[in-house]
């Protein structure tokens, strides 16, 4: 894909999306335009498999830049997302100086980058051949607040200290996607850094346009009738109601299988690909997935 130009209007937003098969609604496009003309990161919150980790893929692709993922988890540290010394390669530079007799000279160069492993986020301060990366830090709400105060500061200022080297500061700040499941709150300090989106379920329309991009296979009844279950599914109050991605997989499964629209023996036997909790699967399947199956055929007309 030829890399596209940086957007210079809400318009141009939406199309750098669609461009890589991403269907986003105007209110997206629009924080994603003001993100980047403002340079400041965007902050995604939502449901799972409502799309969040795609809009830096996508965003990456589309613009033509390097993705740097900084995946979240419990007890994440600097030296897993910043950096680390290689200590073994530093101990073997020592020990050939020593065989050498120079052992002076190797405790001087051992801090030095070539013994500097190098994670995301110190990655993402770096020049990059085709411009400033997409920098994704995602599920950010897997960390602990300590992180959190850090990565603050990296969002701050674009830049990072490395004691035994000094400030590695960015020349021009990359491209911020942070995404959360909202497990917990992020701190507000930490919000107020970035353009806040909240991520939600796709309209009917939508969502059938998010299918045609994705599972190009699937029939326009049937495609139909599968959004309007979903959709009713998530009026429901399940344990877990299906993100996009279950209805891209399901649509993908009953196409697999033949179908050509919704039946009571297929929905019930392919459930499982749609909800993934037996109490939600037990309470949809037989009637309330009969019943679901009538109404969606009627809105799908
Ligand atoms: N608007 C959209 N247009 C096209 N595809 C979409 C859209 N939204 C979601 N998808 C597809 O749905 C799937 C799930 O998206 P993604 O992984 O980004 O969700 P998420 O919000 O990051 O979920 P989680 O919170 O579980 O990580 C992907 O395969 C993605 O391609
Ligand atoms: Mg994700």
């Amino acid at each position: 894909m030829a890399a596209h130009p940086v957007p210079t209007s809400i318009d141009q937003a939406a199309e750098l999306l669609r461009a890589g098969g991403y269907v986003a609604d105007r209110a997206l496009a629009t924080s994603l335009f003001l993100a980047l003309t403002m340079q400041r990161p965007l902050f995604l919150e939502g449901e799972a498999g409502v799309g969040k980790t795609e809009i830096a893929k996508v965003l990456a692709a589309t613009l033509g830049r390097d993705l740097i993922r900084l995946q979240c988890y419990e007890g994440l540290d600097v030296a897993s997302a910043v950096y680390e010394w290689n200590y073994p390669r530093q101990i073997m530079a020592i020990r050939l100086a020593e065989a050498a007799g120079k052992a002076g000279d190797a405790a001087q160069g051992i801090y030095s980058e070539q013994y500097l492993i190098k994670r995301p986020l110190l990655q993402a301060l770096e020049k990059h051949a085709g411009g400033p990366p997409v920098l994704l830090i995602d599920e950010l709400d897997r960390t602990d607040e300590p992180f959190e105060a850090f990565l603050l500061e990296v969002l701050s200022d674009f830049q990072v200290t490395i004691p035994e080297l000094g400030p590695v500061k960015a020349d021009q700040p990359p491209i911020v996607i942070i995404t959360s499941n909202r497990t917990r709150e992020i701190h507000d300090a930490l919000k107020r850094r970035c353009l806040y989106h909240w991520v939600d379920y796709p309209n009917a329309d939508r969502e059938r346009a998010i299918l045609k991009s994705k599972a190009p296979g699937v029939a326009d009844r049937l495609s139909a009738q599968i959004v309007g279950f979903v959709q009713n599914l998530r009026g429901m109050e399940l344990f877990k109601p299906p993100g996009i991605a279950e209805t891209i997989d399901w649509a993908t499964a009953l196409t697999a299988l033949n179908a050509k629209e919704l039946d009571a023996a297929t929905v019930d036997a392919t459930l499982g690909v749609v909800l993934k909790y037996q109490d939600d699967i037990a309470r949809v399947r037989g009637d309330v997935a009969a019943d679901t199956i009538a109404a969606a055929k009627k809105a799908a007309g």
